[in-house]
């Protein structure tokens, strides 16, 4: 620790890791200390050189009289004479709440980009741009906006925020930081930090706001977007783009204290985006958020299980032509293949691997050279099914066994890996789980199928409400007929078995729904995080019957042998 001079105010300034590796500047925000930074600093020291120091009033550093002495100028002369102390030519700003307000007006002075390198921008938005967005912004976007930030207003009325904050701050803090407190974060002196802080919204909230154009910051941003933030709206934070042409836009499931809860995902962004302007070639995920993306799946990572024939292949090749890479599994390898060499042809990017996806040791290792290889998938479709026909005194325990192996299993197996690997990275994800309308009718003919898919149904929703709180999205799929290889693929038991295959096969056929109509449905279904998703006429209309009148569905289900029996 040293101590700076700016002013008349001797700030505390703290360092660690080899002071030859580049810098990074940590700012922290209102009312913290360098202190909320602990865990993300000793996941960076091995790599850079960590700078943090109390702003102006809060922790060790001294505190001005004056509510004017913490205006813009002063916060930036202060960042300044911490950049002088430094002594690098250049530095990795990251800044949270407050520290990202007074970093984006630093990186918009003239000349600054010989000092600051980059900018990560935390939970604080660029203060001239949120009021062209107040002024601007469509009003329903706008009133979200100015609900969150009620107590700026608040804190501008004399002496009750003082009187307030006394009284209520550490509970507060506890409420909205979310993890357990620990030693330096809240702070010791949370209470005069959370008083003297009051200055940074009355000297800086009420003044004359600029156009944000004006100078576009040179330098590139990397925005990490905290999506359960109560203080910062998503819809603010996509109109940065409008002012900053190098911005990664990223995303990080947390609320507002993200580096006290998901401090090694943040740490991560801090080093990736870093080690990128510094020349390292991005890795998968900075690509998938850089600047000038064309859609939401350029980059992005999928996996596609029964990627060779039908709805998987049509998903994988929708995926890819959305500039998505894929991992095209099957059981039957060359089909997998032929899907890759289509999406190749196109222009796109995709593997082929084989698996099946009822063998769980298999699967595992799936998972494992998915992730070594290529990164943590950003989406997963667990598509491979199988169907059997025919009434159930006529399945053999091995129909059953098979059916409930791959349609049931292959689902839990693929929910179970790449959940996993997508909750430990902490950004979010989403699962598609293809069931059918088979999963809310009922058929005498399909007992094994259609129990597997109500299972994958309930699965899905089970799974969609646990991963909810991690940013991962569960969908559930649920296609009417489709024409595709299943019913010429399928195995027909008892009074079916002799020949149905055929005529099933022409009959799904002539239903002239074609595959790529329902991966046009996943593609919608994950971009807008869907729970579950009716496909085609029947499939709408079966969901809806099943819901209104399940007595009729029962009935129904007995149709396709005309059996008697009672309801
Ligand atoms: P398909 O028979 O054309 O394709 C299925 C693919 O899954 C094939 O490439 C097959 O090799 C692969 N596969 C089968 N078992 C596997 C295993 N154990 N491991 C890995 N891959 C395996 O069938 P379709 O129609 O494209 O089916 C895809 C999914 O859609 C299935 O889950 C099916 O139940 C479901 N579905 C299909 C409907 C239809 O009418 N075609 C309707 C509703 C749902």
């Amino acid at each position: 620790m040293r101590w700076v001079e700016s002013g008349d105010v001797r700030l505390a300034l703290f360092e660690q890791g080899d002071p030859a590796a580049p810098t990074v500047l940590l700012v922290h925000g209102y009312p913290d200390t360098h202190r909320v930074w602990d865990e993300v600093a000793s996941l960076l020291e091995d790599r850079f050189h960590v700078v943090r120091y109390d702003v102006r009033g809060a922790g060790l550093s001294g505190a001005p009289r004056a509510t004017e002495d913490y205006d813009y100028d002063h916060l930036a002369a202060d960042m300044t004479a911490v950049l002088d102390t430094v002594g690098k030519p250049g530095v990795h700003l990251v800044g949270h709440d407050w520290g990202s307000i007074q970093g984006w007006k630093l990186i918009g002075r003239p000349g600054i980009e010989e000092r600051i390198l980059s900018f990560t921008s935390v939970g604080g938005p660029h203060l001239d741009q949120a009021a062209h967005f107040v002024r601007h912004g469509r009003p329903r976007e706008v009133a979200g906006q100015l609900l969150r930030s009620w107590y700026i207003g608040a804190f501008q009325i004399p002496v009750i925020p003082e009187l307030v904050l006394r009284a209520v701050l550490p509970r507060v803090m506890r409420r909205f930081v979310r993890v357990a407190g620990r030693p330096g974060h809240p702070a010791d002196t949370l209470v005069r930090d959370g008083l003297n802080g009051l200055g940074l919204y009355r000297a800086n909230m009420l003044t004359r706001r600029g156009t944000p154009a004006e100078p576009v910051p040179r330098i590139p941003v990397q925005l990490v977007e905290t999506t359960k933030d109560p203080f910062v709206s998503s819809t603010l934070l996509a109109s940065t783009r409008l002012w900053v042409p190098r911005l990664w836009h990223r995303r990080i499931p947390a609320g507002h204290w993200v580096q006290r809860s998901h401090p090694r995902v943040l740490a991560r962004m801090i080093a990736e985006f870093a080690e990128h302007v510094e020349g390292a070639p991005p890795s998968r995920e900075l690509r998938g958020d850089r600047p000038g993306r064309r859609g939401p799946y350029d980059d992005r990572l999928v996996v596609v299980t029964g990627a060779g024939s039908g709805i998987g292949r049509a998903t994988a090749r929708a995926f890819a032509a959305h500039g998505a890479e894929v991992i095209c599994a099957d059981i039957d390898l060359g089909a997998a293949r032929r899907t890759v060499e289509g999406i190749a042809a196109g222009g796109g990017t995709a593997h082929a691997r084989q698996v099946d996806v009822a063998d769980a040791t298999g699967m595992e290792e799936f998972a494992r050279v998915v992730k070594d290889r290529y990164g943590v998938p950003d989406i997963v479709v667990n598509n491979a099914g199988i169907a059997v026909a025919g009434p159930f005194l006529d399945h053999s325990v091995d129909d059953w066994r098979r059916t409930l192996d791959v349609n049931l299993w292959g689902v839990i197996h693929g929910c179970r890996l790449f959940a996993a690997q997508m909750a430990e990275r902490g950004q979010g994800g989403h699962i598609v789980n293809v069931a059918s309308l088979a999963a809310f009718l009922p058929s005498r003919l399909l007992p094994a199928y259609s129990t597997s898919k109500a299972a994958v149904k309930m699965l899905s929703d089970c799974l969609r409400a646990e991963l909810a709180g991690q940013g991962i999205g569960v969908t559930a799929i649920c296609p009417g007929f489709v024409s595709t290889a299943i019913a010429r693929n399928a195995r027909y038991v008892g009074e079916l078995a002799e020949g149905a295959g055929r005529p099933a096969g022409r009959a799904l056929a002539a239903r002239g729904y074609p595959p790529e109509r329902v991966a046009a449905h996943i593609l919608r279904a994950v971009h807008r995080d869907l729970p579950v998703v009716a496909v085609n006429a029947e499939g709408k209309i079966g969901h809806a019957l099943s819901r209104i009148s399940p007595a009729a569905v029962r009935r129904l289900a007995r149709l396709a042998g005309g059996a008697k029996s009672r309801d």
